[in-house]
C-alpha cells in the first residue's frame, strides 16, 4: 500500500500513538506498521541487553568500540569517517537495528563540556563535513542516523532546563552550520532535538529552529524526535513539527493529545504531516534491511577502528626526535602508567558508552612489536587518582628510568574524574600524582615521551615544557592499544590534527566569563569568537592551536594559485595548492584553507576554516589539491538581510598545516551582487547618507544651504559629522537657517527624496 493510503486507514488514536515511541528504543508498531529499532551511537552500536531498559546501568551487547568523535574529527579524513559509518551499519544489521542515534555535531564551546568527547570540533565546517561522511557511510548501507542534539547543546550544566542565549548571527555562523551541512549533504533520516532551551524556547518547541530553519529553509523532510524525556508540552512540540516524543508509549499523554486535536487545538493536517514522515521512515528502514549481509567481519571493523586511532592521534611535540623508537638504537624501554594496561577507550558513562567486543592493551602490543630485540619494562608509577600518590611505584619508576634508553609514560584523565554524559568536567589538569611522576622521570631520563588519554583538551601547567615528546591519544577505542604501539615504533606515522584548541589556561577560554550560566540561562557573549576564532583575534597564544599536529616526516607547501583574481559572489573560484613530502617517511598531511575578509564593516574572525583535505604522500612525492570556494565561503550572516552577505573587497586565502602555521597565501577580489537597500530615517547618520550614491548628493546640497561652517572638504569636519544624525547637524549648525526654514518639514523632504530615489519604502518612526 502507498503511504497516503495507509494514512487514510488509520484512526486518530493510531496516528497519535505513532507520535510517541513504542518503547524505550522502538517507534512504529501500530496497526500493521512494523517497528523500527533505534539504539545509541556514536562510538559503537549500544544495544541494551534488555531492550526495555536504557542499558546504561543494565549492560549492552558487545560491539566494536570506535575512537571518540573528537578523535575521528582529528583524523580530518572524510573517507575514514565514511568507513566508520559503513562498519557501524554492518553491526546495526547484525543486531537488527534500523537507526543509529548518532552523530552529535554540537560545537565544543568550552573544554569543560561533559559530552565534548562525543562531539567533533569547535569548528562547524570540520564537524559538519566529518559528520556528513559518517552519516553517508551508515545510510548508504541501509541504516538510518539521527543527527543530534539540535541545537546549541554545548554543556551539561542544568542540561535539561538551561536556556542557551545566542544571538542570531552566532547561531547561524557557529552553532547551526554543522547541522546544516549534515542535513544538506547527507539528509539524515532523523534529527534529534536537544534537552536545553534556545533563547527561551525549548528546542523541540522552538519555531525558529524547527519550523523556520530546519523545515522551511533547509527543506528537511525527515523525522524529528525529542531527546529522551525532554518533552514537556507535546502539543507545542507538535506545532513545531516534532514528529516523535521519545521514549514512549506515554499513554496518558497520547490520550491528552487526542483530546486536544479533537478540541481543535491543532489541525489534524499537522498530525497527518508528521505521520506521513514517520511512515516514510518506516519504509526506508524496511528497505534498508535488504542490505543486510549474511556474514559480518568484525575483525575488519576493528581494523577501521585502529586506522581511526592511528590517524586521529596527534603528535603534539617531538623535540630531539624522541619518537619514533628506533629499534637499532634502543635496547630497553620503560613503560609507565596504568593507562598502558587498562586503557580508557571512551567516555565513562551515558549513552555513548560501548561494551567492546575485544580490546588491544597498549603494553601487550608494545611488547609484541619490540619482540626479542628490545626489553620492555613496566611499572604503574601512579595510582589512578589524587591524593593517591604511589611513593613506592614512583621511586621504582624513577630508578628504572635512569637505566633504560627511553621512557614512555601513559598519562590521562582517570575514570574517577569521568568524562561522561550528564555533568560537566571540573578539571582540565592531570592529577598531581601523574604530573609529579612525569617531572621526576623526565629529570632523570630526558629521552621520554608522554602519551595522553583524555576526551577533551587538557591544560598542562608546569610540566609540558619539560617533556620533549607528547602525544594526544584521546580515548582511542578498542584498537587504540595497537594503534599507539605502531605509532611509538614508527610503523605508523601519526597524522592527526587537533580538532579543537588546547588553551594554555582555562581562563583564556572565550566562554570563561559566562560558563556555566546562572538563573537558568547561559549567555554566549563571546558570540562568533568560539575556539580559534577567539585566540586568533585576541592574539592569545594557546598551548596547542587548532589544526596542529606533527608528523614523523616534513611537508613543504610549494605553490598556491587561483584560477581567477576577481569574481562576483555568484561565481566560484578554484584554489590550487601544491604540497610535497620533503621528509624521509610516508605520511599524511591535512591541508587547511582559511578565509579572511581584509576589510569588513562587521566584526569578523581573522581566519575561518573553509576547506581541508588530507593527502597521503610518499617521501619526495608532491600533490596538487584544488579547493572550490563559493559565495558562502566569503559571507557572514547578515541579520538585517536574513541571509548570507558578501561585502565587496579583497579576501585573503591562507593555506597551511594549522591555524597558526600558515605557509602560503593569496588574495582574491569578490564583488557583491547584493544591493543593500538602505531605508533612510531621521536616525540615519551622516556617514550612511555619504555612503549612498543618491543620499550623498542630497545631503551635500543640504549641508551647503545649512551653514557655511560645514566645509565637507575638511577632514576634521567630516570626521565630526560622520556619526551625527541630520536633526543633530541641523540643531548644532543650522540655528540661523531655522529662522527662515521649518526643520522637521525639510528633514521629511530629504528622507522622502532619498528613499524615493532608492525605491525603498518609507518607514515611520
Ligand atoms: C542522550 C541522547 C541519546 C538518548 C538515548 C539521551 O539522554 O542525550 O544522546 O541518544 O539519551 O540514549
Amino acid at each position: 500500500m502507498k503511504i497516503d493510503e495507509i494514512l487514510l486507514t488509520l484512526t486518530l488514536e493510531e496516528k497519535v500513538s505513532l507520535l510517541f515511541g513504542k518503547g524505550m528504543w522502538e517507534i512504529g508498531g501500530v496497526s500493521d506498521i512494523p517497528e523500527v529499532i533505534m539504539v545509541d551511537g556514536p562510538h559503537g552500536v549500544r544495544k541494551p541487553i534488555d531492550i526495555n531498559t536504557t542499558g546504561i546501568f543494565e549492560g549492552n551487547h558487545p560491539a566494536t568500540a570506535f575512537p571518540i568523535l573528537g578523535a575521528l574529527a582529528s583524523t580530518w579524513n572524510v573517507v575514514l569517517a565514511n568507513q566508520v559509518g559503513e562498519s557501524l551499519a554492518n553491526e546495526c544489521h547484525y543486531y537488527d537495528v534500523h537507526v543509529l542515534l548518532a552523530p552529535g555535531v554540537n560545537i565544543k564551546r568550552t573544554p569543560l563540556g561533559g559530552r565534548n568527547f562525543e562531539y567533533f570540533s569547535e569548528d562547524p565546517i570540520l564537524a559538519g563535513e566529518i559528520a556528513s561522511a559518517y552519516i553517508n557511510g551508515l545510510q548508504e548501507n541501509g541504516i538510518g542516523t539521527s543527527l543530534k542534539h539540535y541545537a546549541a547543546n554545548n554543556s551539561e550544566f542544568e542540561r535539561m532546563t538551561i536556556s542557551s542565549e545566542v544571538d542570531e548571527r552566532t547561531l547561524r555562523e557557529i552553532y547551526l552550520p554543522a547541522f546544516e551541512i549534515a542535513v544538506k549533504k547527507s539528509n539524515p533520516w532523523i534529527v534529534m532535538t536537544s534537552y536545553n532551551k534556545v533563547n527561551g524556547y525549548r528546542s523541540e518547541e522552538n519555531p525558529l529552529l524547527m519550523n523556520h530553519i530546519l523545515r522551511n529553509e533547509w527543506n528537511y523532510n525527515g523525522v524529528t524526535i525529542s531527546d529522551w524525556g525532554a518533552v514537556t508540552n507535546r502539543l507545542k512540540a507538535l506545532q513545531a513539527t516534532l514528529d516523535i516524543e521519545m521514549p514512549g508509549p506515554s499513554l496518558s499523554r497520547q490520550k491528552q493529545l487526542v483530546k486536544q486535536i479533537r478540541n481543535g487545538e491543532v489541525y489534524e493536517a499537522v498530525v497527518n504531516a508528521s505521520v506521513k514522515r514517520i511512515l516514510e521512515l518506516v519504509v526506508k528502514a524496511i528497505q534498508g534491511k535488504k542490505m543486510k549481509k549474511n556474514a559480518y567481519d568484525f575483525d575488519h571493523h576493528h581494523l577501521v577502528a585502529k586506522q581511526v586511532a592511528v590517524e586521529g592521534t596527534v603528535l603534539l611535540k617531538n623535540d630531539n626526535d624522541v619518537l619514533p623508537i628506533k629499534k637499532e638504537k634502543t635496547k630497553s624501554v620503560l613503560v609507565i602508567g596504568k593507562h598502558a594496561i587498562n586503557p580508557r577507550i571512551g567516555g565513562k558513562g551515558g549513552s555513548a558508552m560501548v561494551t567492546p567486543y575485544r580490546l588491544d592493551i597498549p603494553l601487550e602490543k608494545i611488547k609484541e612489536i619490540a619482540g626479542d630485540e628490545i626489553t620492555i619494562h613496566y611499572v604503574d608509577g601512579y595510582n589512578d587518582y589524587d591524593p593517591g600518590e604511589n611513593e613506592m611505584n614512583q621511586q621504582e619508576a624513577i630508578a628504572l628510568a635512569k637505566q633504560v634508553d627511553k621512557v614512555i609514560i601513559f598519562a590521562g584523565i582517570p575514570e574517577e574524574l569521568e568524562e561522561a554524559e550528564g555533568f560537566d568536567k571540573e578539571v582540565t589538569e592531570l592529577p598531581n600524582s601523574q604530573i609529579n611522576l612525569i617531572l621526576s622521570v623526565v629529570q632523570e631520563q630526558p629521552d621520554t615521551a608522554v602519551v595522553l588519554s583524555n576526551g577533551s583538551p587538557l591544560t598542562m601547567t608546569g610540566w609540558v615544557d619539560q617533556v620533549p615528546a607528547l602525544i594526544e591519544g584521546w580515548f582511542a577505542g578498542q584498537a587504540g592499544g595497537s594503534a599507539i604501539a605502531e605509532i611509538l615504533f614508527g610503523l605508523a606515522n601519526p597524522s592527526g590534527k587537533l580538532s579543537e584548541t588546547f588553551p594554555e589556561h582555562m581562563d583564556h577560554n572565550p566562554a570563561h566569563l559566562t560558563y556555566p550560566g546562572e538563573n537558568g540561562k547561559v549567555h554566549y557573549h563571546e558570540g562568533i569568537f568560539v575556539g580559534y576564532r577567539y585566540y586568533d583575534k585576541k592574539n592569545i597564544k594557546p598551548l596547542f592551536p587548532f589544526g596542529h599536529g606533527l608528523s614523523y616526516t616534513e611537508f613543504s607547501y610549494e605553490s598556491i594559485q587561483v584560477n581567477k583574481e576577481v569574481i562576483n559572489d555568484n561565481e566560484t573560484v578554484e584554489v590550487s595548492v601544491k604540497v610535497r613530502n620533503s621528509g624521509a617517511m610516508a605520511g599524511k598531511e591535512v591541508v587547511q584553507l582559511y578565509v579572511n575578509d581584509q576589510d569588513s564593516s562587521v566584526i569578523r574572525p581573522v581566519k575561518e576554516l573553509k576547506k581541508f583535505e588530507k593527502v597521503n604522500l610518499h617521501p619526495g612525492e608532491a600533490k596538487q589539491i584544488t579547493f572550490t570556494l563559493t559565495k558562502r565561503d566569503f559571507a557572514y550572516y547578515d541579520v538585517e538581510l536574513q541571509g548570507w552577505r558578501v561585502e565587496t573587497g579583497l579576501f585573503n586565502l591562507f593555506v597551511g598545516g594549522s591555524v597558526a602555521d600558515i605557509r602560503l597565501s593569496t588574495a582574491i577580489h569578490v564583488t557583491s551582487t547584493e544591493v543593500k537597500k538602505r531605508v533612510f530615517t531621521p536616525r540615519s547618520v551622516t556617514k550612511e547618507w555619504l555612503q549612498d550614491e543618491n543620499g550623498k548628493k542630497i545631503i551635500m546640497d543640504f549641508f551647503a544651504q545649512l551653514s557655511d561652517e560645514l566645509n565637507m572638504e575638511d577632514e576634521y569636519t567630516l570626521s565630526f559629522l560622520r556619526e551625527c544624525t541630520i536633526p543633530a547637524v541641523i540643531s548644532l549648525f543650522g540655528q540661523k537657517w531655522m529662522d527662515n526654514n521649518n526643520a522637521d518639514a525639510a528633514l521629511d523632504q530629504l528622507i522622502d527624496r532619498v528613499n524615493h530615489a532608492n525605491k525603498t519604502v518609507k518607514v515611520d518612526f
